[in-house]
């Protein structure tokens, strides 16, 4: 080997830091049922919710941009605790706490104190595209669980839906994503429901303009108006994808380029005059395949985001508590 190529294997393994401590092998001899006992019990729980695999996957989301990919968003309150559930985009939004537990009771029994809890969210993230029509991958694994969890940070790093395309694009930033990581996971919206507050505010008085946001499809804006009227209920659920919503798929980038996005966040990434994020919109709206790989390397990106490994961290042995607390 020459030496140029040593120095490089060594300065790739430098440069992939974390990211190289996750494996897709790593629970092989210790668990290695792991991914179908985690599939088992989605498939059930499938049964009787459909929206439960959209629900699981924003969950590795909403835990990996705060403090990383640590689980830290499943624990709740207690002495040493505030919980990240009271965060404003996690507070009656985020949901399948009880599956989460389900599945972590089904692992246990097959491999008791084995598994984290951070990795059974990155493990259900796959498992839930991939039931829904998505992409399959094997994610990576060995992450641990915080014993700390940050309110703070899940009301600063997690990205709003009315925020600007440059202000989220630093969101992702901060935590090591670009902009086609950005495009790509934003196609989780190809499934799952919104509440009337995430969005109205576009239907009626976009940005205090007095007006809807002047990007919606008119048909669409119409059909918005039926389903959230000005004076009605905050809570009310509509499909993010109209047309197959409980499927994964790149319908969600044909819809931006029909103006039918739901959130702001979403219609910006083809509306916004210029902007970088467009050319890939269409990429993906025309290519199925590209979007699928785009997205099984962006969540593998996602995943690596700050894991704790070795000895740091702990595997909880219930998802909700540090242990011995
Ligand atoms: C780009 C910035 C993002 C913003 C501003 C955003 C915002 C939101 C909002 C406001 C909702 C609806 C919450 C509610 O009304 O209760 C939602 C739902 C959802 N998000 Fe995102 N999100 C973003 C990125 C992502 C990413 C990266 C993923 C995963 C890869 C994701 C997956 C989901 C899924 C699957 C749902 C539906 C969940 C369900 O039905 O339970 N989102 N998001
Ligand atoms: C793994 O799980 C599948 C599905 O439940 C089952 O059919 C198989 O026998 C299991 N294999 C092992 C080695 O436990
Ligand atoms: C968690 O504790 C905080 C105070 O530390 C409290 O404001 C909040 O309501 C609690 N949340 C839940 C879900 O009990
Ligand atoms: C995004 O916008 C919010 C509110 O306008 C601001 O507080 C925050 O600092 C911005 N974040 C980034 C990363 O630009
Ligand atoms: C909604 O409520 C506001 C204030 O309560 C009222 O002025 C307005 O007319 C109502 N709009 C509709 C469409 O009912
Ligand atoms: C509005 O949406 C419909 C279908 O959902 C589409 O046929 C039409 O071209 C869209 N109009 C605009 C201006 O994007
Ligand atoms: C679609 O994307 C894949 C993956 O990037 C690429 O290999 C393929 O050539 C693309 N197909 C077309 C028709 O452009």
């Amino acid at each position: 080997m020459s030496l140029l190529l040593v120095g490089t294997i060594v300065l790739t393994l430098l440069i992939g830091g974390s990211n190289s401590q996750l494996s897709a092998t790593f629970y092989s001899t210790t668990c290695p049922n792991v991914t179908s006992i985690v599939s088992n019990v989605i498939q059930q729980a499938l049964q009787s919710d459909t929206r439960i695999a959209a629900s699981l996957l924003r969950l590795h989301f909403h835990d990996c941009f705060v403090d990383g990919c640590d689980g830290s968003i499943l624990l709740d309150n207690s002495s040493t605790i505030v919980t990240e559930k009271d965060a404003g985009p996690n507070s009656n939004s985020v949901r399948g706490f009880g599956v989460v537990d389900n599945i972590k009771t089904a692992v246990e029994n097959s491999c008791a104190g084995v598994v984290s809890c951070a990795d059974i969210l990155a493990i259900a993230a796959q498992v839930s595209v991939t039931l829904s029509g998505g992409p399959t991958w094997n994610a990576l694994l060995g992450r641990r669980d915080s014993t700390t969890a940050n309110l703070a940070g899940a009301n600063t790093n997690l990205p709003s839906p009315f925020a600007s395309l440059s202000n989220i694009t630093a969101k992702f930033s901060a935590v090591g994503l670009d902009t086609t990581d950005l495009v790509a996971l934003s196609g989780g919206h190809t499934f799952g429901r919104a509440k009337c507050s995430s969005f109205s505010s576009r239907l009626y008085n976009f940005s205090g303009t007095g007006s809807p946001d002047p990007t919606l499809n008119s048909t669409y804006l119409a059909t918005l108006q039926q389903t959230c009227p000005q004076n009605g209920s905050s809570n009310t659920l509509t499909n993010f994808d109209p047309t197959t919503p409980d499927t994964f798929d790149s319908n969600y980038f044909s819809n931006l380029q029909n103006n039918n996005g739901l959130l702001q966040s979403d219609q910006e990434l083809f509306s916004t005059s210029g902007a970088s994020t467009i050319s890939i919109v269409n990429s993906f709206s025309s290519n199925q395949t590209a979007f699928f790989q785009s997205f099984v390397t962006s969540m593998i990106n996602m995943g690596n985001i700050s894991p704790l490994t070795g000895t740091n961290g702990q595997i909880r042995s219930d998802c909700k508590k540090v242990n011995g607390s």
